[in-house]
């Protein structure tokens, strides 16, 4: 009682309010990026940061820690050791290797899986109910190894998947239409990577459907536009890594979305890596590819029952292949 006289003897009431703790395996470019995110919105009332390199990991703990006075009160954790992270509601993993210029997702598996052998049980070991937020590439596949080797049921081990994708796109038909972004409501569903699919059908501004949309303002529209705005989505991660050797700053915001879903139990749906087996005709094999799904504190709370034509049914199926096969080769 130092600094402040007590105005009353009363007690002051206990804190009731459930802590929440978000653990960041990762402190690179996008683990930090998601934590600067996750504090200037509040998301949580305690920040964890693991990462293997210790000198990055407290240099990064003490530069976030320096901005106190510009952000809501969070404490602040960094470790080496797994131990700091006991307790977590949500593990977000940004760890591994990242692709270089025109390299494909799908080429760091490897050296990636190696890693989570490593981090998944740690996570399970001090977090036994958390959830689990895979980003690290290839986000699908590397999902389904943190579920395998994590024993969670699937509905708290999510990949960000096409969350972003999805943003992507967003922004790139309300570039085109010049309409806010927010007021877009667009999929991109499957893979996230090569094989990634855009639900046309589902597409809508302002709750108009796109296609209806863009007849109303006579705007000349043709099927080959929206696939070609598809192809930019896919080839962004290109473009941007080519240009400034990673992405950060959109995965960081998607990501945060997710974690304000999840912990502040929004129940708001996204697109993102979820256990697809058993919808729209995935039969073959347990595969994690983004859908729909609706998220809160229980993680994912269920798939929505988006329609999809026959052609966006037979795209993901094939996007669920492409996975398969090479998910298939690692014996997990
Ligand atoms: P980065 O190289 O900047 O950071 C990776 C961090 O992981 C490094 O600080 C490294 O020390 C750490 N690390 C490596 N092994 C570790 C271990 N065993 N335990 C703990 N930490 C370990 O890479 P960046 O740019 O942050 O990308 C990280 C991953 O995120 C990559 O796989 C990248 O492809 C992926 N990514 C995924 C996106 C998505 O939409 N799903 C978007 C952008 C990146
Ligand atoms: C991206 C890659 C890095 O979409 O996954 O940004």
């Amino acid at each position: 009682q130092v600094f402040f006289k007590p105005i009353t003897n009363a007690a002051p009431p206990s804190s009731t309010k459930r802590q929440t703790k978000i653990s960041v395996i990762g402190a690179g470019n996008v683990g930090m990026a998601i934590a600067q995110t996750i504090l200037t919105q509040d998301l949580t009332d305690e920040l964890v940061l693991v990462d293997a390199k210790p000198d990055k990991l407290r240099g990064e703990m003490l530069d976030l820690q320096h901005a106190a006075a510009f952000l809501p009160r969070t404490k602040i954790h960094a470790s080496v050791d797994y131990a700091v992270t006991a307790g977590s509601d949500l593990c977000i993993v940004t760890a591994g290797a990242r692709q270089i210029a025109d390299e494909s997702r799908l080429n760091l598996l490897q050296r990636n899986v190696s890693m989570f052998k490593n981090i998944i049980p740690h996570l399970v070991r001090y977090s036994p109910d958390s959830t689990l937020l895979i980003v690290s590439n290839p986000v699908d596949i590397l999902t389904y190894v943190a579920w395998k080797l994590s024993g969670f049921p699937s509905n708290r081990v999510i990949g960000s998947g096409t969350n972003l994708d999805s943003s992507r796109f967003r922004f790139l038909i309300a570039d085109h239409l010049d309409v806010n972004a927010q007021d877009v409501q667009a999929y991109i569903v499957g893979e996230h990577g090569d094989s990634s699919v855009a639900l046309w059908s589902s597409i809508s501004v302002g709750g108009v459907p796109v296609l209806s949309f863009l007849e109303n303002q006579q705007i000349v529209y043709e099927k080959e536009t929206l696939e070609s705005i598809h192809k930019a989505v896919i080839d962004s991660a290109y473009e941007v890594i080519s240009l400034k050797g990673y992405t950060s700053w959109a995965i960081g915001y998607s990501v945060a979305s997710l974690a304000r879903s999840i912990l502040r139990d929004q129940r708001k749906i996204h697109p993102v890596s979820v256990l697809a087996k058993g919808f729209y005709g995935i039969e073959d094999g347990e595969v994690f590819l983004s859908l729909p799904a609706q998220l809160g504190r229980g993680g994912v709370l269920g798939v929505t029952n988006v329609h999809l034509n026959d052609e966006e049914s037979q795209r993901l199926r094939d996007s669920a292949k492409t996975i398969l096969e090479v998910q298939t080769q690692l014996g997990i």
